[in-house]
């Protein structure tokens, strides 16, 4: 099964991804790693494993992941013969162009319990909210934030103590072991 990673920041779960498949229990390569953010560690580490990098051009959107660049998402993840995207930590909002060319088949891991606190910084919301067990999903991606169908989910307990640092840290131990787990059922799932 040949993989595509989107993501925007530090890569923690692409490096889970990779040491599962050198540990053997996922039986899938990462083909390309695509991030819209030129600077993002996900990129270095990718690079140093000799995995095949690139940029996307938002053109100059802060936030919104413009029609064109989604097509040309599709177009090179096409080329690279990849199977199954998958977002981690990705901040941009994927919709039809990029969806229509991969059905049912682009992951996303989320810090929360879904459908409890979607959206940006899942963790603080929980600690806010006061949550004593929050949580991550990997989840089908549709063109809502965090809507999608749930695949997996991991509980995690949130201490009175916990600030948002504290508990996200906590949130990606299960996270980097649930990611690997959910491509791999996914993949035996679609034959691949
Ligand atoms: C993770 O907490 C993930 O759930 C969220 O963004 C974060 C990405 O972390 N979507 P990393 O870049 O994989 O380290």
């Amino acid at each position: 099964m040949r993989l595509g990673i989107l993501g925007s920041g530090s890569g923690s779960n692409m490096q889970a991804i990779l040491d599962a498949i050198d540990a053997g229990t996922l039986d899938a390569e990462i083909a390309l790693v695509l991030s819209d953010n030129p600077d993002a560690f996900i990129l270095e580490r990718a690079a140093k494993r000799g995995i095949p990098t690139g940029v996307i051009d938002c053109r100059g959107f802060k936030t919104r992941y413009p029609e064109e660049a989604q097509l040309e998402t599709a177009r090179q993840l096409k080329d690279a013969g990849v199977d199954i995207i998958c977002l981690a930590g990705f901040m941009r909002l994927v919709k039809q162009p990029l969806l229509d060319a991969f059905p049912d088949r682009i992951l996303n891991i989320h810090p929360a319990l879904l459908p409890a606190f979607p959206g940006v910084a899942a963790w603080k919301q929980a600690v806010e909210a006061g949550a004593t067990e929050t949580g991550c999903t990997v989840h089908y991606v549709d063109a809502g934030m965090d809507t999608g169908p749930a695949i997996l989910q991991a509980k995690v307990p949130v201490y009175p103590d916990d600030t948002p640092e504290t508990l996200h840290a906590r949130i990606q131990v299960e996270e980097h072991r649930l990611y690997p787990e959910a491509i791999q059922f996914v993949g035996e799932k679609l034959g691949l």
